[in-house]
């Protein structure tokens, strides 16, 4: 159950074309988003199913890396942004009043195109998610040392890193780098990982790692991924949505999409006709 569940849900708009034993993650109703005269979204319900991986793809522009920052309020940060319509995290509308955006984000973790850990140690940027929500202070050193271990072993970095947990994360290869942005999540215990073109930064190897750490944490957690990587969306998703200029043109389940795509728009986009 969620950590940002208070109350029940007060959202007005049915639920769409969802079968009853699909549990949802994330449910848009309506929702558009400005950034200040500039429509990015428009009228956007999306139900996200939980425990799956979910793609996001479409052209350049279309605001993938836009509808992802609505899902744990990190938009606010880019300025003149203004929402309507609702978004409901796990049965929870995220803009309810009693919303602690720190528990949101506390809740759905997201990773960058680029990895970004700090210039500090292994170590410590496992922990440092903790730190900035005070997760760590009840900890004791022993303990502390349990969380790192685990993350980085969730995350397949424990045998690579153990015997230079001190080192700079800079000093890792980029794909290590963003395994490591992934393991400092998991110490939070996030219900959803968001991930904005991950694994744009990294090789060929790197790539297939990253996208085998990806479906390992599939069941465990909800995954939503920006893709512009047509064979990595088909690979690495269990359903993905098209989006075309703000607005959401097909969602269904990858291998339908690829196989049997609905709209010409989207059959035009997936056999890279343009985008
Ligand atoms: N902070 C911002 N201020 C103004 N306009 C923005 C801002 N961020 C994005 N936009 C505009 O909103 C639209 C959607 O952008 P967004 O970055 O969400 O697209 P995207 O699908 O992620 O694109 P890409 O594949 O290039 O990353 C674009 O027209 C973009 O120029
Ligand atoms: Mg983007």
């Amino acid at each position: 159950m969620s950590t940002i569940a208070t109350e029940s849900s007060t959202t007005q708009y049915p639920p769409v074309e969802i079968s009853l034993a699909d549990e949802l993650s994330i449910q848009t109703r309506g929702l558009n988003l400005w950034y200040g005269d500039f429509q990015a979204l428009m009228d956007v319900s999306v139900n996200i199913k939980k425990g799956i991986i979910t793609g996001l793809i479409g052209p350049s522009g279309c605001g993938k890396t836009t509808l992802l920052r609505c899902f744990n309020r990190i938009n606010e940060r880019y300025g003149n942004v203004r929402t309507t319509g609702d978004i409901e995290i796990l049965d929870k509308n995220i803009y309810d009043s009693d919303v602690s955006v720190r528990q949101l984000r506390r809740s759905v973790g997201m990773v960058f195109q680029r990895p970004n850990p700090l210039p500090i140690s292994i170590f410590d940027n496992v922990l440092f998610g903790m730190g900035l929500h005070d997760a760590h202070k009840s900890l004791s050193r022993s303990e502390r040392a349990d969380v790192v271990e685990m993350a980085l072993r969730e995350v397949d970095l424990w045998n690579t890193v153990k015997d230079r947990l001190k080192a700079r994360a800079t000093t890792l290869t980029l794909e290590q780098q963003q395994k490591l942005c992934i393991a400092r999540l998991l110490p939070l215990k996030p219900d959803i990982i968001l991930m904005d073109e991950p694994c744009s930064a990294l090789d060929a190897e790197g790539i297939e790692k990253v996208e085998n750490l990806i479906e390992s944490l599939r069941d465990e957690y909800t995954v939503v991924i920006v893709t512009h990587n047509m064979a990595q969306a088909r690979r690495a998703t269990d359903e993905c949505i098209f989006m075309l200029l703000g607005e959401i043109i097909e969602h269904s389940k990858t291998s339908e999409m690829f196989l049997n795509p609905q709209h010409e728009k989207t059959e035009m986009y997936i056999q890279g006709r343009y985008g």
